[in-house]
């Protein structure tokens, strides 16, 4: 059947199994006249490959990219663009064991009795290589995004691995590329160290919570009623292996709220009255005008700052990125390294995220934020009672090169389908509304 796909404008269609000569996806839809290369995409893949650090599978697999078409002299040109990328380092005879007994918590089980025949080499088309085509359309996405709407930003992180979970306080985005596990908690990397490898040496494994973060999304995305831009989040998310639970914003944590106390409360932006000294050189700000700076905090307060304290890493018409020095940081009791200025005071702003920047399926222009939760690898060492096909009970122990814990490599397999419907939608929305309509205040 054909359910290899998904996204409506922007179509990704991934091919291949684990031991198969390769894998790819083919990408439909992509907008003509965008600067994608293999070194754009390989960017990503690097993120995802196995082998990175001792806490991953130990396959040696480069994840080298080829593109096929739809790119000509480095720039997209609307037509489909194919991707290959080849498997290296199959180790077959691993997996005998699962050529006839089913792995308890796997899909051998559920696609025998559907199909009634299974590549069982590494797990076939079920494995979890079949995301590196997804993380290879990403790398796509976020070109034409980065096009589309400078200063964008969709980053992933590990919050939980098993029952330890981050301190929130400690949240420090620049921690996440430090770490073998994508935790912005420098903490819970030391201790989830430790953690992972009693289990590994233990032939056992462990789940794991990975929350994405979209900023600079403008409102308007999604559509009422079958296209809510959470509906396909979610729908995204929940296709990538091990994926066994969602929530947007807030999530289940909602259910426990009052409506007061969940309510997003909007107020304008500061008036000018109210707008700190603007001494920054250089760049494009104009330092003769005001600017309100608006700074993540995990208290969600609205924080203040002299422009020259800070300096630019990304501009565009709307909004300008800026780093603060990490003293300037700690000085003010705050964690998060990113500050965004929003040029034109009196404009509406939320006080508050819990509905994670979508409410009736189109985005706020708040962030959009998603967590979801992975299941442990069941392919492990532990001995697990189990069946065969011919009707026998058996004990099954999984060798081969394993995740410990999946969520690991699961981080940037979020960010891309996050990528992928973010650019799915803004096109959606482009086709429907062009720009958008609405206007509140002058
Ligand atoms: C990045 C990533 C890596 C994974 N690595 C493994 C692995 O090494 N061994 C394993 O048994 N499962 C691994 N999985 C999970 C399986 O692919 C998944 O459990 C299987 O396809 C069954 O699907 P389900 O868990 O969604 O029901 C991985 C998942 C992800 C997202």
């Amino acid at each position: 059947m054909s359910l290899n796909s998904f996204g409506h404008l922007f179509r990704v269609t991934t091919w291949g199994e684990s031991h198969g000569p390769a894998l790819g996806c083919v990408v439909d839809g992509c907008p003509p006249g965008v600067a994608v290369d293999a070194d754009t995409i390989q960017h990503w893949l690097d993120l995802r490959k196995p082998g990175t650090s001792k806490y991953v599978t130990q396959r040696r697999e480069p994840d080298a990219v080829e593109i096929l078409s739809g790119v000509f002299e480095g720039v997209t040109t609307g037509t489909p663009i194919s991707l290959l990328i080849r498997n290296a380092d199959q180790r077959s005879k691993d997996y005998g064991a699962i050529a006839d007994a089913f792995r308890p918590g796997h899909a051998d089980y559920a696609y025998h009795v559907k199909y009634g025949i299974r590549d069982h080499r590494g797990g076939g088309r079920s494995s979890a290589r079949e995301t590196a085509a997804r993380v290879a359309a990403g790398g796509i996405a976020r070109a034409v995004l980065a096009d589309m709407m400078p200063g964008m930003r969709v980053r992933g992180a590990m919050v939980r691995m098993g029952e330890r979970e981050i301190d929130r306080a400690a949240w420090d985005w620049d921690e996440v590329a430090r770490n073998p596990f994508w935790t912005p908690d420098a903490g819970a990397a030391a201790d989830w160290a430790g953690y992972l490898d009693g289990l590994r040496k233990a032939g056992d494994s462990v789940g794991a919570v990975i929350e994405v973060v979209a900023s600079g999304v403008p409102a308007g995305l999604g559509a009422p009623v079958y296209g809510k831009l959470d509906t396909d989040l979610a729908a995204a998310m929940m296709s990538i292996n091990a994926v066994k639970g969602i929530e947007i914003g807030d999530g289940f944590a909602a259910a426990t709220l009052t409506g007061s106390a969940n309510a997003d409360e909007m107020r304008m932006g500061r008036s000018m009255d109210d707008i700190v000294e603007v001494t920054l050189d250089g760049g494009r700000l104009d330092s003769t005008r005001q600017y309100v700076i608006r700074a993540a905090t995990d208290t969600e307060k609205e924080r203040w700052f002299h422009v020259r304290d800070v300096s630019v890493v990304d501009e565009d018409g709307a909004s300008v990125t800026l780093h603060l020095p990490r003293r300037a940081l700690s000085e003010r009791g705050m964690h998060h390294a990113d500050l965004t200025i929003i040029h034109g005071a009196g404009k509406p702003e939320f006080t508050s995220n819990h509905a994670g920047g979508v409410m009736g399926g189109i985005s706020t222009g708040q962030d959009i934020v998603v967590r979801f939760a992975v299941k442990p690898t069941s392919s492990i060492l532990t001995p697990r009672a189990t069946v065969d096909r011919f009707g026998n009970e058996t004990e099954i122990v999984t060798k081969g090169r394993h995740d410990p814990c999946v969520g690991i490599r699961a981080v940037p397999v979020g960010e891309a389908m996050m990528a992928c419907v973010l650019l799915d939608h803004a096109l959606l929305h482009r086709g429907q509304v062009g720009a958008n309509r609405g206007t509140v205040g002058g």
